[in-house]
């Protein structure tokens, strides 16, 4: 198994319920490869790679202390492993122009920043990284979020394509779509760093509240007593997951009116901070540990390299190459 991490910023509880919980469940009984993909980070943010050390840091030691573990994990940084960029360079070879600019992904992003010159040779080569990813570990199922899944089914045709060519060499993974629910940010829309809507991991308790207080709630719920709809209330949507203890009462007390909107908020605010208290302990702690970060990567680079080799020799073999 196998699956990577943009390392574009903070980490946020649309990541954390979306996927990490997922992935902390699952390296129980997988064999797992988790890595930082910094190397796709440059595809739409090549001109801030100054960025790039603190928040490879920063999301490796939140990964770490939300639970990855990386004595049962390989995990590792992509760029660390140069024989991805090699191999993509061969499978680049025998990817279609036709396939690439098909890519929903690659539509989106062209059209969502336009105005930032992301045209690029190395963006709609996206997918083929993310095929070298996954193939140079010979990974098989691949835990991802619903916009991944062309991506995913691009490395399974690219896969069946080098086998044709060159003989049985690389594995054909699939995807593997957890039922997460998407968490809804402050507007109502999915949580995302790009809407600015989110809540952080990371942050304190008294941004937590603010955040809280500025979430959107029922248009129709105006004045104390109107009943609400908590079915369509993106601040019903986060006490599903943060208030099992008073989830049905909220629910009851919001339909019926008798509960507001503020007291609702501060209830759920309380129960975000409670439950990300430990989190923010063992993060501290990793903090305070120089060099943490580095150290963990440096491991799951050695766990990762023979694994790498074994995949590049047969390739080269297969191809022809020195
Ligand atoms: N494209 C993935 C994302 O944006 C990150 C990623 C890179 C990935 N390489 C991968 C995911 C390989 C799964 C497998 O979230």
């Amino acid at each position: 198994m196998l699956t990577g991490f943009r390392p574009t910023g903070p980490m946020h509880i649309g990541h954390w319920f979306g996927n990490v919980m997922n992935l902390v469940r699952l390296q129980e009984d997988h064999e797992a490869f988790y890595f930082l993909a910094d190397w796709h980070m440059l595809t739409t943010h090549y001109d801030r790679t100054e960025e790039l050390p603190e928040n490879v840091r920063t999301l490796a030691l939140d990964l770490v202390a939300a639970g990855v573990d990386p004595n049962r994990v390989t995990f590792y940084r992509q760029s660390d492993v140069k024989e991805v960029a090699e191999l993509t360079l061969l499978l680049g070879m025998i990817t279609p122009l036709g396939w690439l600019e098909r890519v929903p992904t690659y539509k989106e992003r062209l059209r969502d920043m336009a105005e930032r010159d992301v045209a690029n040779f190395g963006l709609l080569g996206y997918p083929v990284l993310q095929t070298v990813d996954i193939t140079i570990v010979k990974g098989e199922l691949i835990p991802v979020g619903e916009d991944q899944v062309s991506h995913v089914e691009l490395t399974r045709e690219l896969v069946r394509r080098f086998n044709r060519h060159y003989g049985d060499v690389l594995v054909e993974p699939r995807a593997l779509l957890s039922n997460a629910p998407s968490v809804p940010g402050s507007d109502g829309r999915k949580m995302s760093k790009s809407l600015d809507n989110t809540i952080d991991v990371r942050d304190d308790e008294a941004t937590i509240r603010r955040k809280v207080r500025s979430f959107i709630t029922d248009p129709m719920k105006v004045r104390l007593g109107d009943p609400g709809r908590p079915d369509i209330c993106p601040i019903f949507a986060l006490h599903r997951l943060f208030s099992q203890d008073i989830y049905e009462w909220t629910r009851e007390n919001c339909s019926t009116g008798a509960l507001p909107c503020v007291d609702c908020k501060t209830n759920l605010a309380d129960r975000i901070v409670a439950y990300y208290a430990p989190f923010r302990d063992r993060r501290e702690e990793l903090e305070r540990t120089p060099g943490v970060a580095e150290k963990i990567l440096a491991d799951g680079r050695e766990k990762v390299g023979p694994v790498v080799e074994e995949t590049m020799k047969a390739v080269r073999t297969a191809m022809n190459l020195a």
